[in-house]
């Protein structure tokens, strides 16, 4: 039960979270193995999703953080983002996985891939936990994805809805969905 007034259904349990954020660990160490990975998670939604994913990872991996946000008066859609936080470290040369909690319009990704293949790391790849396709603006490659999910407005899991619902240990929807539509 949510700790609030809205009403939110289970989207993806914790138990189908954490079996498919396994299966993606599994992949990525694959993927990586014998390399040094460097993770750069958008902050804040993905840092659930980080925790859990780099405790299933059986590799060496480095953790940075990048923080993004919309200009405009419309928070999202206004299409031009820029960085709140800065990496810490040098991506020249590293191999790195860039780590979302959500895609929706692209915008964000679009300008985080392209801020970073600019700084030349050795590789670049993108992870994103949720896939909502149906908002699509930009194209958008995603090497790893954990679920394609509708168009509803989800929390839990790291994704807030003014800056509630963070916590919660699953992602749902919000039933009332005219509070911010
Ligand atoms: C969310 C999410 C992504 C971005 C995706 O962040 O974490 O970074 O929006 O949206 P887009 O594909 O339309 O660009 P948000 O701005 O809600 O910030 P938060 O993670 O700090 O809550």
């Amino acid at each position: 039960m949510a700790p609030n007034n809205e009403k939110i259904s289970t989207l993806i349990s914790k138990e189908e979270l954490q079996k498919r954020i396994k299966e993606l660990a599994k992949d990525i160490g694959k993927d990586y193995e014998g390399r040094d990975l460097l993770i750069i998670a958008v902050l804040k939604g993905s840092f659930m999703f980080l925790a859990d994913l780099i405790r299933e990872l059986d590799c060496h991996v480095g953790i940075d953080f990048m923080g993004t946000s919309s200009y405009g008066a419309s928070t999202k859609s206004s299409g031009e983002v820029r960085i709140t936080k800065d990496l810490e470290q040098s991506v020249w040369g590293r191999h790195v996985l860039l780590v979302e909690d959500i895609v929706d319009t692209g915008l964000t990704l679009r300008y985080l891939v392209d801020t970073l293949r600019a700084r030349q790391p050795a590789s670049l790849k993108v992870c994103a936990l949720l896939d909502k396709p149906a908002r699509r603006r930009v194209r958008i490659g995603l090497d790893y994805y954990g679920f394609i999910i509708p168009n509803a407005f989800v929390v839990g899991y790291g994704l807030d809805y003014q800056e509630k619902y963070r916590g919660l240990p699953y992602v749902g929807v919000m039933e009332d969905e005219d509070q911010h539509s």
